[in-house]
Order: structure tokens, then sequence, then C-alpha cells
């Protein structure tokens, strides 16, 4: 039977406040394109062209919006509401009737990986198991799911935030399963944190005998979900974006893997890739530097900016101060014309906004 996708798109994204106040975290644009895209794409190079959206009351309208039904991958999209942030294993079960007897591939909506997920799939196909796990290395396991895994590749072991992790593989967020994982799931209770948690749905399939399968992601491994994160993995995806003008350039300096879109203009400035400059953007008297994503619409006039992302229709003018490592959300202004008196600021922040001298 065909695998389908399900992508996870829920949540309220609280550890990246204030930039998921107004926006769903998976929408938040890593390398000029929203994370949701790369997710989407990975599971359309693996060759699955139906696809569930789990998404939430609060962010679901935007992030439906966002990706459309599928056509621009040349794929089916359904949309799934979750009505409540009962966590992952119970987002798959609100997805039971989509998923129907078909085998399927979670993939967390706010994780970003290289290498794609090709190879879970010739492991499902190779092996004929009921579960296979992606896994990665990492220095504080105690923040994710954690597997121990035997000598031939099987998972023997889960635990979800261990304090004492027994080791150092965390679970990634793309899982492959078998539709008896709905019956594990039907039997959970929820977690200390008030989930149905996944891990415990993937433990259960070890303590029924059931083969659980352990591949490492082929490259590099994020999870969004804090604000530091966001800016490496834009730097991690920037670093294979190639070079493509498309935009105006008048008396520009384009140095190195640079995308600058139809509509862009450059003018009197500097660019140092790896950066992208959305479409429509304008970059005047300025120097981008590397690792920056400039969003569609997006101004940047008489100012510097390094290793940021800039979303769209954000605006940095006349700036005496180069921006580093900072994260602006779409349509935010920071302007620095007509300061006349050294050392002041005028600031007109939103909500937990942050600001870093
Ligand atoms: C979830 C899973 C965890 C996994 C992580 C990957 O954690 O519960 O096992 O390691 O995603 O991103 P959460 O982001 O819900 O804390």
């Amino acid at each position: 039977m065909e695998l389908k996708g399900l992508i996870l798109s829920g949540g309220k994204g609280t550890r990246l406040r204030p930039l998921t106040h107004t926006r769903a975290k998976q929408l938040i644009p890593i390398g000029g394109k929203p994370n949701l895209f790369y997710v989407v794409e990975d599971l359309v190079e693996a060759g699955i062209r139906d696809i569930g959206v789990v998404i939430s009351p609060e962010t679901g309208d935007e992030v439906r919006e966002a990706l459309g039904n599928g056509e621009r991958w040349g794929v089916r999209l359904t949309f799934i509401l979750q009505d409540a942030p009962l966590g992952l294993a119970d987002a798959i079960r609100t997805a039971q009737p989509f998923l129907g007897d078909s085998p399927f591939v979670v993939y967390l909506g706010d994780n970003l990986l290289s290498g794609g997920i090709g190879h879970m799939l010739e492991t499902y196909r190779r092996q004929h198991c009921d579960s296979v796990l992606l896994l990665t290395e990492v220095e504080d396991p105690r923040a994710f799911g954690v597997a121990v895994v035997d000598d031939s590749g099987r998972v023997t072991r889960l635990l979800e935030k261990p304090q004492d992790p027994p080791s150092n593989l965390a679970l990634v967020g793309v899982y492959l399963f078998k539709p008896v994982i709905h019956q594990v799931i039907a039997t959970l209770k929820p977690s200390g944190r008030g989930e149905y948690e996944i891990t415990e749905a993937i433990q259960g399939l070890v303590d029924r005998g059931l083969a659980v399968e352990a591949l490492k992601v082929r490259g590099w491994w994020k999870d969004t979900g804090k604000p530091e994160d966001l800016l490496d993995a834009n730097r991690l995806s920037l670093s294979q974006i190639g070079r493509r003008i498309e935009g105006e350039l008048e008396e520009a300096q384009i140095v190195g893997e640079v995308i600058i879109e139809k509509g862009a203009r450059v003018l009197r400035s500097t660019v140092r890739g790896p950066a992208y400059i959305g479409p429509g953007a304008l970059i005047e008297d300025g120097f981008v530097g590397p690792y920056t994503a400039i969003g569609k619409n997006a101004r940047l006039i008489a100012s510097e900016v390094e290793y940021s992302i800039l979303m769209d229709e954000s605006e940095v003018l006349r700036l005496p101060y180069r921006l580093d490592s900072s994260v602006l959300g779409e349509k935010v202004v920071v302007d620095g014309s007509g300061n006349t008196r050294r050392h002041t600021l005028q600031l007109i922040l939103g909500d937990r906004s942050r600001v870093k001298l």
C-alpha cells in the first residue's frame, strides 16, 4: 500500500515569541522559504504524493493559506484540525480517518534537515519493519526524545526528555509507521506534561516485540523551536543556496553564492553571500553580509546587516550600526533617520520584543 505523509503543524510556538504572536512557527522563513516548504519538499522527493497536514485552531488558517492545495508541488494536501495541543500521538489519532490503513511518514513541521528521508523509505521496503526512526547525535539529549539502539540498528528503548539520558541519540521528528501504531496510541495515557507522547507510542511497539529500526540523519538537523536555532538553520540552509541573479543590479557587487529574486533591486550596494534577497526587495547604499535572508518587498537603505533574517516587508533605514544575529518579523521598521541626538533611541516595540545593544 502506498505511503502517506503526515505533517504536524500545530502548537503555539511559545518558545519563539514574539515572532510567533502573529505567525505559525512552521511558517517562519529559513533561507528565504517557510520551514514547512522544506518539509513538503522532503516528502515529495521521497515519492509521497498524498499528504495530511495537522493544524491548530490558532494558526491553522495561515498554514492552510501558505501551503494551498499542494498544486505547487504536484501533491494532494488534506488539512486536519487538532482541537487542543494534546501531543504528537494525539495528532496522529486525529488524522486516523485520513491515514486509513496506509503506512505513513510523520514529519514535524518545525524540523529541518539536509539529505532528505529517502533512506527511511528504502529501509522500510527492504526490511519490512513496523517503524523507522530518524536519529542524530546531540550534545544535550535531555531536551529531546532519546533512543537506545542495539548493534543491528534495532531500537530497544525510548525515553522522552530524560533527566539521565541513556544515549546521545535524539529523535529528530521524522517517523515512519505501519498502521499498527494506531492500536498502541489507543492505549496511551497523558504524560507528565499532559500530552499523548509519540515516544511512548513507539515504546509500545518495542514492547509488543515489533521491529523498530533506527537510521541517522544524512546531513545536519535543526529543530527550529528556539530563537537561536532559527539563525543557525538559516545559515545551514543558505550554505547550499547556489547562485541565481534575476533581480536588477546597479553599481552592485555580488560576491559568492547569492540568490536575487525577480523584482528585487540592488543599488550601489554589496551583497556578500551566502545570501538570499527576496522578490521585490530593495537594497540601496547598503551591505548584506554572509548568512542573511531578506524577505519579499523588504527594504534595506543606507544600512548594513549580517547573519540575520529580515522577514517580508520589514525595513531597515539609515541605521548607524551594523545589524548582526538579528531576526526582524514581518513589517518591522528599524529607522535610524534624523538621528541628530547621538546616544538616544526611540523604540516602539510589540509584546515580548527583544532589543540587545
Ligand atoms: C518533540 C518530540 C521529541 C523529539 C522532538 C524533535 O518534542 O516529543 O521526542 O525529539 O520533537 O524536534 P517537542 O518539540 O514536542 O518538545
